[in-house]
């Protein structure tokens, strides 16, 4: 089914790179979505991941309680000479202004709040700048926080109990959102087993007492729950016959490879907590201070907030004989339309 607004689909015209701007929705207010910028096989690619990442956003935003819809921009790298890379994100940046407002970014894979300066010099529809630049920053940190309220969530409604203390967690990807998780899980009492695909990253596991081990094996680790933090498409049908953890539960976006693959995790009761609800942190945050120009502790409440959606879904769920993500998708549809 078409349900996009609109799609951009531009040569950019400083850096001759794909630049894709896909805006899904606009119902609730002007979309929201990070820039990602990746190498894609082709171009194509990087327009089936901008489809999906903005629809996505649509039904986080939606969820987070948010006046916002879903968008994304997906610049198709790779764009490793530095003046590429400008050049590429001022592209970026001149599509998003044409659209007046529609649609905003900020950081996503690939990404940082520097890059939003640069993005920020075509138009002001930006996001996550650096403090000093007048953003809110880096948006892992609110992610992060998000991500461990939603893993409260988890395990009151799986193990019966909040607490983290002795739990055991597989963090999958120690970057800027997951090494965060796995520090704030660490600092909770919680056993962790850790992997990321950059072998530097391996003192922090030291650091926190974790267990190092293959991306492989992390995701099928004897855990309670296994913590996707890294890209997405983790969650193919082989993978959830091996897994041995009682759920699933991170921040990476489009951790499914396709949606019927939520159909398997529940017939195996394993609890699959939906991926845009969790990682909803960075944009709530980064709106709370952008653009409501909350206190610290209204930010932390409404992260915390996430953990009771996530609740509201699964309670949702349970009653209607559902998966979790079908429930997250009916009360999107609820809010949206
Ligand atoms: N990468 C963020 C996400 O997927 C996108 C974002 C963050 C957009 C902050 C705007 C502001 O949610």
């Amino acid at each position: 089914m078409f349900s996009h607004e609109r799609i951009i689909v531009r040569r950019g015209p400083e850096s001759g790179l794909p630049i894709i701007v896909a805006v899904h929705s606009t119902k609730l207010g002007p979309a929201l979505g990070g820039c990602r910028l990746k190498a894609y096989g082709q171009w194509q690619d990087g327009l089936t991941d901008a489809l999906r990442l903005s629809a996505a956003m649509t039904d986080k935003c939606a969820l987070a309680g948010l006046p916002n819809g879903g968008g994304k921009t997906v610049i198709v790298g790779p764009a490793t000479d530095p003046g590429l890379r400008e050049a590429a994100l001022h592209d970026a940046g001149t599509v998003i202004e044409e659209l007046g407002g529609r649609y905003a970014t900020g950081p996503d894979v690939g990404t940082g709040p520097d890059d939003m300066v640069t993005i920020g010099r075509r138009t002001s529809h930006v996001f996550c700048r650096p403090v000093g630049a007048g953003g809110s920053g880096d948006s892992s940190p609110g992610t992060a926080v998000g991500t461990v309220a939603a893993l409260r969530a988890v395990c009151a409604a799986r193990f019966g109990s909040a607490a983290l203390a002795g739990r055991c967690f597989a963090v999958i990807g120690l970057g800027r959102v997951g090494g965060r998780v796995a520090r704030l899980l660490a600092e909770a009492g919680a056993k962790l087993v850790v992997t990321d695909v950059d072998p530097a990253l391996r003192p922090l596991a030291d650091e926190l007492g974790a267990t190092w081990t293959t991306p492989d094996e992390a995701l099928t680790a004897d855990v309670d729950v296994v913590v996707p933090a890294a890209l997405g498409g983790v969650l193919t049908p082989a993978v959830v016959t091996a897994l041995r953890c009682a759920a699933v539960a991170g921040p990476a976006n489009n951790q499914l490879d396709t949606p019927a693959t939520a159909d398997l995790l529940h017939a195996r009761g394993i609890l699959w907590a939906p991926d845009y609800v969790v990682s909803a942190g960075g944009v709530i945050s980064a709106t709370a201070v952008e653009l409501h120009h909350d206190t610290p502790a209204q930010v932390a409440a409404r992260l915390d907030a996430i953990g009771t959606t996530l609740t509201t879904v699964f309670t949702n769920a349970e009653r209607d004989h559902i998966t979790p993500g079908a429930a997250a998708h009916h009360l999107s549809r609820a809010r949206v339309g």
